[in-house]
This record gives structure tokens, C-alpha cells and sequence, in this order.
């Protein structure tokens, strides 16, 4: 398969309510586990999420990825509007084939527009800065839950309105259904 080719037949877009079956067996593929699928599905449902921005990508008919940034707030409490990616999925056999840029380049740019100030993600330190995303925790932003030191470079941010965000510093709150310890181990 021509990785290029089927590119050029990606559609990314907002997922439907009707679509929940779709979004949790691309991200049980993904993960090969329901723990991550049944995250997606409580943060889905759970109002102190919102905003949510939930993205799916399709090759034709096939969903192939999806990506979800949720709602967070700042403590102490700053005139910021905060996102968190967590989860980003793409199915096994169309891994390394660049879904997972374009799906994150899709939602940081609709959250841009929509005006959010930041994002925050815990995940792989070799492939979120690839994205724009530094390590957060130097720049005074504490994750949910203490990231062990080992893992500290997971913790990550990108400023989506540049200039805006410098003079900030605090904890980040995340929706509920995110806020159990062990959604923050890397
Ligand atoms: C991580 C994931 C979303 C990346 O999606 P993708 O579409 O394969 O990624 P892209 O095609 O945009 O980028 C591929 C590059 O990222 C690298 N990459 C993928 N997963 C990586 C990881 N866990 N750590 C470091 N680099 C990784 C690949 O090696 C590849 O590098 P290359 O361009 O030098 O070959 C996908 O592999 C996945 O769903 N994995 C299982 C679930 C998961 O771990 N999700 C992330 C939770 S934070």
C-alpha cells in the first residue's frame, strides 16, 4: 500500500454522537485494551470535560484514527482557556503513516481558532515535540497528579496564542473522569 495514495483520501472530522461504537473500537484497536476505550467513553459523557473537541479519521469509510481534547481549568485560577489531548489512537495497520500528525495539526488548529490558550498532553517525549509540544513542567505547569521525575518529560504544553500565556503558572485541573491517579502514569 501506498502510504502517500491513501493519504490523499483522509477526511478528518467532528465525530457524531451516533459514532461511539466506531470511536471506542478504533481506540481498543489502538490500545488492545478496553481501559483506554472506556476513558474515551465516561470523558464523552462527562459534562465538566466540556468543551470537548473529539476528531475521527477515515480512509473512505474506514475510521482509521481518532483524537479527543478535553477541558481543563488552571489553579490558581487563570484567564486561560485549557485543553488536554489524551486519548490519540490510530488503528495498527495504518500506523507510521502520518494519521496521527494530521490528526493532532487538525484539532491544534481548531482549538486555535476557537481560541485556546493551551494544551497539555502526557505522553511519548519523542513524538509530541514533534508537534510543537514542550516539556511543561520547566515552565511551572503541574500536571493533575505528581509525573514521577523519571517520566517528567512527558508532561507537555504548547501555547496556541503566542504571548498571551507566559505570566502563568499552577496546577492543571482536568475533568473529572480523567482525575484518578492512574490516568497519570506515562
Ligand atoms: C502513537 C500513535 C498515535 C502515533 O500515530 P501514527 O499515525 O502512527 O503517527 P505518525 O504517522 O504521525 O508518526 C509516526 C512517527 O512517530 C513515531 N512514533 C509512533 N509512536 C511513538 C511512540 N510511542 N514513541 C515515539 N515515537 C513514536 C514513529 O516511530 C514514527 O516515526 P518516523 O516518522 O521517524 O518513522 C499510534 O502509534 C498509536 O495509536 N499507538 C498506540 C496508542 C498510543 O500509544 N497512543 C498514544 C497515547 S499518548
Amino acid at each position: 500500500m501506498n502510504p502517500k495514495k491513501t493519504e490523499n483520501k483522509m477526511q478528518i472530522r467532528e465525530t457524531r454522537h451516533s459514532e461511539l461504537d466506531t470511536i471506542l473500537s478504533v481506540a481498543r484497536s489502538a490500545f488492545g485494551s478496553d481501559e483506554v476505550p472506556d476513558l474515551v467513553r465516561d470523558l464523552l459523557s462527562d459534562p465538566t470535560a466540556n468543551p470537548t473537541l473529539s476528531l475521527l479519521a477515515f480512509d473512505g469509510d474506514r475510521a482509521v484514527g481518532h483524537i479527543l481534547f478535553t477541558s481543563a481549568q488552571m489553579e490558581p485560577e487563570a484567564p486561560l482557556s485549557i485543553s488536554i489531548l489524551a486519548p490519540l489512537a490510530v488503528v495498527p495497520d495504518r500506523q507510521k503513516q502520518g494519521i496521527g500528525r494530521k490528526l493532532i495539526e487538525h484539532g491544534l488548529r481548531m482549538l486555535r481558532e476557537s481560541g485556546i490558550d493551551l494544551v497539555f498532553v502526557l505522553g511519548h517525549p519523542a513524538y509530541y515535540p514533534r508537534h510543537g509540544f514542550r516539556t511543561a513542567g520547566w515552565l511551572g505547569f503541574n500536571a493533575p497528579y505528581p509525573i514521577p521525575e523519571k517520566d517528567a518529560d512527558a508532561w507537555m504544553v504548547q501555547a496556541l496564542q503566542p504571548g498571551k500565556c507566559i505570566s502563568y503558572k499552577g496546577t492543571v485541573i482536568c475533568a473529572e473522569k480523567l482525575n484518578r491517579p492512574e490516568h497519570w502514569r506515562e
